[in-house]
């Protein structure tokens, strides 16, 4: 059966799902997106994604077409149409397409809201029992990082090397500090058991899983520091380790082909993923 998308009010099959080639996240990345897992068939943490979709689309003065109730609906009816049951529900929300290509915001346009589908075995993911291997690259994105925005260029070469590195994520560095990776929230365990992550702020996304594995270490009393760290701090650290949507929590190995520790995921990454899938599952909608 074809997968099916969802545009503009509509549920449609994949290859069916069009906009116009004027939309304005086509022409300008005038848009905001949101990465939502699913697990067993329900949405994780959605209200922290949806909340910050709200905040995004709020920065760039953009309103988005539905509710937030009647997203999360739309969200839960497309999981349905697919069948999923793990994944993820990618969404997208753009300023519309206007009748040409002006840079200021178009009047009277109607925002363009698509959301698609896809599968993926989070909890069970191989790279969750080794670990994976970073790179770090110059961070060359805009100085507004907290809007989730679909300007992803810096991060596509970013990842694209890493990928070409037979590495699986980015590290982003600025002013000899980690910002964040391509696509996930970075962590460091120091050797006095602290967990250090980047503090919010506009240099950075404010990850939903972020958030979430802070607020679960800090209610079980572990140590907790957001603060910016060096690529020499994390590999000096006793475990490193990312968080999003799309991976939960996940070990990081190695830095630039140099261990972290002995090269194997630690045990508190292990028990942050634990707890993690824990509150994912309790929390699902
Ligand atoms: N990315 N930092 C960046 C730059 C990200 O793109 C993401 C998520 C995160 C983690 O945020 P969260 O925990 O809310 O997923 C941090 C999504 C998954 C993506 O682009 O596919």
């Amino acid at each position: 059966m074809e997968q099916i998308a969802y545009v503009n009010g509509s549920f449609v099959p994949l290859s069916e799902a069009k906009v116009s080639i004027l939309d304005r996240g086509f022409l300008f990345a005038d848009g905001i997106y949101e990465v939502a897992a699913v697990l067993d068939g329900k949405l994780i943490d959605n209200a922290s994604h949806l909340a910050r979709l709200e905040r995004s689309v709020g920065e760039i003065q953009l309103a988005l077409p539905e509710t937030i109730a009647r997203i999360q609906e739309i969200q839960q009816e497309l999981v349905k149409r697919n069948n999923l049951v793990n994944g993820m529900v990618y969404l997208e929300v753009t300023r519309g397409a206007d009748t040409g290509r002006d840079f200021a915001f178009p009047k009277d346009v109607k925002p363009t809201l698509i959301m698609f589908t896809s599968t993926k075995d989070i909890v069970n993911a191989p790279s969750a029992k080794t670990g994976i291997n970073v790179i770090t690259v110059p961070d060359l994105r805009w100085t507004r990082r907290d809007i989730k925005s679909v300007a992803l260029l810096a991060q596509v070469l970013a990842k694209q090397a890493a990928a070409a590195a037979g590495a699986g994520e980015a590290w982003m560095i600025e002013d000899g500090k980690v910002t964040e990776g391509g696509s996930s929230s970075c962590f460091i365990l120091t050797q006095d058991d602290v967990i250090v992550t980047r503090q919010n702020g506009s240099e950075i996304l404010p990850g939903c899983t972020r958030k979430a594995v802070v607020a679960l270490a800090e209610e079980r009393q572990l140590r907790v520091e957001e603060r910016a760290f060096s690529v020499e701090e994390a590999l000096a650290a006793k475990e490193a380790f990312i968080t999003s949507a799309s991976l939960f929590v996940q070990a990081v190995v190695s830095i630039d082909g140099k261990k972290v520790a002995d090269g194997k995921p630690g045990p508190m990454t292990n028990r942050l993923r634990e707890i993690y899938v824990e509150f994912a599952k309790a929390t699902a909608v």
